[in-house]
Order: C-alpha cells, then structure tokens, then sequence
C-alpha cells in the first residue's frame, strides 16, 4: 500500500499502526520528513501534492518494480494525488474530479448547487474584487473564506461592509503568508445560523455507511470558528438525525465520490439542515481517538480495510458516548508549559490527553494559526458525562504563555 502522509499530518502513527496490525507492507509518500513517534523520518516515496499529476506518475513509476494494491491518502492533502494513481493503477478509488471538488472550496459549491442541495449562498471574489458589495449580494452576516485552506484558517465572519472589507483583506494576507497562490479567489458566503454537526462515514461504490455523527456543543458564532468540543452520539432528535444523514448522501453524490472516509460539517437551524462542506477524508488532528469500533478496531483500520477490501470487523461501540477536545490556544505567544495535565487526566472519563505543541514554539490563534495546542479524550455512559468530562479536565489546564 502506499500511504500518502503530509508532512505536517498529526496520523502517521495511527495509519501506519493499522497497516501493522492487517500485516500489510506500507511505503510512505510524503512531501517532506515526517513526524512519527516523536522523531523525524525521511519519506521513501518524495511527491509534491501540489502537482498531483506529477505526484500520481511517480506513485505509478513506482507501481511497476514493486505491486500496489491500494493508495490511501491520510489527510486532505493527498487526495487528488490518491485518486490520480489510483486510476492509472486500476485500483477502486474516488474519481479524480470528485476528489479536486472536495479540495477546492468554490468547486464543492458548485457541485452541490448542480445537486440542488441546501447550503450557503456565495460568491467568488477574485483577487481585486469588491468584497462589500459581493457580501451586499448574498446579504449580512457573511462568512469569508479562502477556497484551499484548512482547520478554519482564515475563515472570518463579517456583519457589516467595514468588517466584510477588513476581514478580505485579513484572509488574503493568510493566503499569500500560506502560499496559496496569487490568483486564487476567496468565498464570499452567506452565514448560516444553528448548531453544527460533522458526520464520519465510509463510503463503498457510492454507499455511505455512518461511523458517527458529532454534536459540536459550544457555540461557532465567529468571527473566527476555533473547534473545540466533538461529541457523539448526537443528541439531536433521531428525525434531524436521518436528515442529516440523508442530505449527506445526496451531497456525495452530488460530487461523485463513491469510495472511503468522508467527513461532512452541516449546521441545522429550526429544523431545516444545510451542508457546509464534504472532504474525502476522515477526521482531523488526533481527533479519530475519539471513536473505538467494536475490539477497539481504531478508524485508521477501518480505512486500510476498505481501502484493500478487506471484510469488515464488527462495529460495535466498545462505549455509549465519546468525544475529543481541541485544546483552544487562549492567545498569541511562546508557549512555556502546561500545567495540571496529571490533574486533567485524573478527571474521570478522560481517556488521554495530548499536548501536540512543544514548549518553546509560538502559538498563533486563529485566524492565522494552522496548529492545534493538543488533543484531550473523553469517553463515558452518556454524551452529557463526555462533555462534562472535557470541560471539567480543561478547566484544570494551565496554559502559561509568554
Ligand atoms: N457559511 C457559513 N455559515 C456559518 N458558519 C460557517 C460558514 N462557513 C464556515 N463556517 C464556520 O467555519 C468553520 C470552518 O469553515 P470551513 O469548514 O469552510 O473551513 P475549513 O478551513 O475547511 O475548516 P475545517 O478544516 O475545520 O473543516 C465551519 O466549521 C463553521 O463553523
Ligand atoms: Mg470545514
């Protein structure tokens, strides 16, 4: 198998794990070193995910000496360059277009309005575009957004056209210190009121089977959207429920994904749910933690699974409820220590905390930051233990900044 694993991906060891405990040999491609295991290791396999093409030849090139059954890629980066190799090899994998919609903001709203699926109104503003009158458009509040980036980086809500011009101005900076190259538009949205939701899923030729659906309880009112608490199973009404899984299915195929990990955000409002985004991959961070299958089969074997077509293990929940943290980085600074993590870990459902931050490393909060501070696990009898469970532990937190 080869593993297509960023450089910055927090799931080189959960990935390369499963692919032990299925015996399966694994070649990395990455586009620099990448961490495992506290240390840093020399990719066998070195692709530019941002020439996916080029990426997809040497993955083929690669093919001929030695056989490959299936390409798997572990983040949103690599699965243009998945889907690509995986076509010229024959193997069962997302079309190459689908995959490019799920990487490119303005592309999946495309997709989704030919599918007539319910979402944000938007508009795309090229680069000397006047972003107050787009906003004026689609009507206050809006959301602005840069069409490439990731985990909310340079997402901003505006209410009025002073705030619509700054926060245009703020997310192109974000581009162009990322990289994202000069051309590239930004996404003028209508923002959409309610509580959010992600659901995780696998698909199999275009069937979705649901691994989870995440209530997101605190409030993602803006101006930035900084994650924090995941939990599941969700404690909205079983009728939103099916919706939400219903949408979500018309979404993919809405944009022609057909194989593996889906992670779909959706916000519902007065009963009426709306799709915010579909990636073709599975959660984020250390997030996927959070979920144990049946003989704590973890999400990552799961994946390899489907990706070989290997059968299915059971997938029983070994506990009724679980959720993750994302340990919000309170404000800019060097990040010195922090304190009471064993206080933390004492609190009773915590399962594990992870500080993914050394000491000494700048945090930058959003809508700049691209880094979370750490990861903490909860699992419980109940959602409400879970929850409860995380604020309590992260209440303990000390976080000392300089
Ligand atoms: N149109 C919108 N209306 C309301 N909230 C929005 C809208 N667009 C984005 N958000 C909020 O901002 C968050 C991040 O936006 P989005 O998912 O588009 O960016 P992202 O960088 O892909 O984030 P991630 O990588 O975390 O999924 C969403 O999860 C949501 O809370
Ligand atoms: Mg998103």
């Amino acid at each position: 198998m080869v593993l297509l694993l960023p450089s910055e991906s927090y799931r080189a060891a959960e990935f390369l794990d499963a692919a032990r405990a299925l015996g399966v040999d694994v070649v990395i491609g990455s586009n620099g070193r990448f961490a495992i295991a506290d240390a840093m290791a020399e990719a066998p396999l070195l692709l530019d995910f941002e020439a996916p093409e080029a990426g997809a030849e040497a993955i083929a090139a690669y093919a001929r000496s030695t056989p490959v059954e299936a390409v798997v890629a572990t983040d949103d980066g690599g699965v243009l360059v998945a889907a690509l190799a995986a076509e010229r090899l024959g193997l069962a994998s997302n079309l190459p277009a689908a995959a490019a919609a799920t990487r490119d903001k303005a592309a999946l709203r495309r997709a989704l309005d030919e599918g007539g699926i319910p979402q944000p109104r938007y508009r795309l503003a090229p680069p000397r575009a006047d972003i107050p009158e787009l906003a004026q458009e689609v009507g206050y509040p809006v959301v602005i957004k840069p069409v490439s980036l990731s985990a909310s980086r340079g997402v901003i809500r505006a209410d009025d056209a002073s705030s619509a011009a700054l926060a245009g101005a703020t997310a192109r900076s974000i581009c162009e210190a990322a990289g994202v190259p000069a051309g590239q538009p930004l996404l003028v949205e209508s923002y959409l009121p309610g509580v959010e939701v992600a659901l995780e899923g696998m698909l199999r030729d275009g069937d979705l089977e649901v691994l989870a659906l995440f209530d997101k309880p605190d409030p993602l009112e803006g101006p930035y959207f900084e994650e924090t608490i995941y939990v599941t199973p969700s404690r909205l009404p079983a009728d939103l429920q099916e919706a939400i899984t219903k949408m979500t299915a018309r979404a993919i195929t809405a944009i022609g994904l057909t194989e593996g990990p889906v992670h779909a955000e959706l916000r519902v409002h007065d009963g009426d749910v709306r799709m915010l985004e579909v990636a073709a991959r599975s959660i984020g961070g250390l997030c996927s933690r959070s979920l144990q299958f049946g003989f704590g089969v973890t999400l990552e074997e799961l994946i390899l699974r489907g990706a070989l077509g290997l059968p299915q293990r059971e997938r029983g929940r070994t506990w009724a409820a679980s959720g993750v943290m994302m340990i919000p980085i309170p404000r800019r600074g060097k990040l010195l220590e922090v304190r009471g993590q064993a206080a933390a870990r004492a609190v009773p459902g915590i399962a594990g905390l992870n500080i993914t931050v050394a000491p000494g490393r700048d945090l930058r909060p959003l809508p700049e930051g691209d880094r979370y501070l750490g990861f903490m696990f909860a699992r419980g009898p109940s959602p409400e233990e879970v929850e409860g469970a995380l604020r309590a532990a992260h209440g303990l937190l000390d976080i000392a900044i300089e």
